[in-house]
């Protein structure tokens, strides 16, 4: 590290920041771009020094990745709920895991159970008559009446509750809590021993389905993540020429700002999404891909700031959409796209909250693609705050106000009550 960097942060001009959506969208991003450009050069580096240094570290990943394919290896790493529970993961293993920012936990639950859970859910949804009453995707389409969705809009069957408040579900998110660094400035960013219960939806792809997949994009955020003050905080090292302490485990000040507002916004700080297979899935069937690179969002942060791209462009980020990862400004790391391996119902799918990932298209599907969404989200002021909203869901059976306003289960009797909550549950909700 330089001494500039060192000795100049004190110095380096303020950022302007906006705690809700900019009115003027382009001219906003012309200030924050002005600024932060502005700001590098007060460290003594330019941006295309600054830039040219994630650009190494991400190509080396690349090449690492793409030499691990030729030998044929496994990109994704794999992990077997038996050692996390032991607490037997090898060194290696959990570098790689921080190395990817992606795991497979095997056997997270025995299959049987997890088969036992589709089923469950199947007869949750038919008994309360879901396909005959559903209205279509979201609010907005009443037109396909009786189409059965992929995505099912349910929140509070007994299956779900059962998967999230379970003690296989609490160990696995406290191990994948404690890969970040939840402590620092004399802050205690999140409790990683306690999850917050996002509650998210199911996907059931049947057999022989045709879908076209889901781009490469990533959820954190949208112009937020260079607008507000929390966010430049936490990409700090990014904005204020001391690049190479960047550390995509470090949760400071990620877990108090707002983000804003949008069809696609996640209210909740995740440290890890995502699912749990309640169906065997092999790795050609239009699954879930990432670029497993731990430390990418460094590229995409300061990518927009290169000469080439627009000055009222943020490489193609807006409000209210998903932030698109594309082959235009993120070659690089589109290369490094990688799927994950066979699972089996029972296994658990991980990937870094700020991770580009993408499903991929598939023709005739080959079995059945049966998911739980189910994150890990730490304990922390932001989860808390989304609890009060979840808690009062629950309460009505009402789908959860990051989620599209159907309530399909408020009148479903059989679903999960709050005397079957046990202590993970309650804890979760906020009710202890
Ligand atoms: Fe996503």
């Amino acid at each position: 590290m330089s001494a500039q960097s060192v000795f100049g942060t004190a110095a380096l001009p303020a950022l302007p920041s906006w705690a809700e959506p900019p009115a003027d969208r382009p001219a906003a991003i012309r200030q924050i771009k002005a600024a932060l450009r502005a700001r590098i050069a007060a460290s003594g580096r330019t941006v295309d020094e600054v830039f040219a240094v994630v650009e190494r570290q991400v190509k080396a990943e690349v090449e690492d990745i793409a030499a691990a394919r030729e030998r044929g290896e496994e990109i994704w790493p794999v992990i077997e709920y038996a050692d996390l529970a032991a607490g037997t993961v090898s060194p290696a293993a959990l570098a790689l895991l921080r190395r990817r920012g992606c795991l497979v936990v095997r056997g997270h639950f025995p299959r049987e159970q997890a088969l036992g859970w589709d089923r469950d859910i199947v007869d949750y949804v038919d008994g309360n008559r879901f396909f005959e009453n559903y209205r279509g995707p979201g609010d907005d389409f009443f037109g396909s009446v009786g189409s059965k969705p992929e995505i099912y809009p349910i929140y509070w069957s007994p299956a779900q509750m059962q998967a999230r408040q379970s003690d296989r579900m609490a160990r696995v998110q406290a191990f994948l809590n404690s890969q970040w660094k939840y402590e620092s400035e004399g802050v205690r960013w999140f409790d990683p021993e306690r999850d917050s219960l996002y509650p998210d939806r199911i996907r059931r792809r049947p057999e022989g389905a045709d879908s076209a997949g889901l781009g490469t994009h990533l959820d954190p955020g949208t112009l937020d993540l260079w607008m507000t003050a929390a966010y430049q905080k936490a990409f700090r090292h990014l904005f204020d020429g001391t690049v190479e302490q960047y550390d995509p485990w470090d949760a400071a000040h990620r877990t108090d700002g707002p983000q804003y507002p949008g069809t696609t916004m996640c209210s909740a700080f995740r440290t890890f999404q995502g699912w749990t297979a309640l169906s065997d899935m092999d790795h050609d069937q239009g699954v879930l891909h990432t670029v497993p690179i731990a430390g990418a969002m460094a590229y995409l942060m300061l990518r927009p700031l290169l000469a080439d791209v627009p000055d009222d462009d943020m490489c193609g980020v807006a409000v209210n959409q998903v932030f698109p990862a594309g082959e235009k400004w993120h070659s690089l790391l589109l290369s490094a796209l990688s799927g994950i391996p066979d699972v089996r119902a029972g296994d658990s799918v991980w990937w870094h909250c700020d991770m580009i990932h993408s499903v991929a298209p598939v023709q005739s599907q080959r079995g059945w693609g049966n998911v739980m969404y189910i994150p890990a989200a730490p304990w922390c002021p932001r989860n808390e705050r989304y609890a009060a909203d979840v808690r009062e869901a629950f309460g009505t059976g009402s789908s959860p106000s990051d989620f599209p306003a159907e309530h399909y289960e408020r009148t479903w009797t059989n679903r999960f009550q709050p005397a079957d909550l046990n202590e993970t549950g309650r804890r979760g909700l906020g009710l202890d």
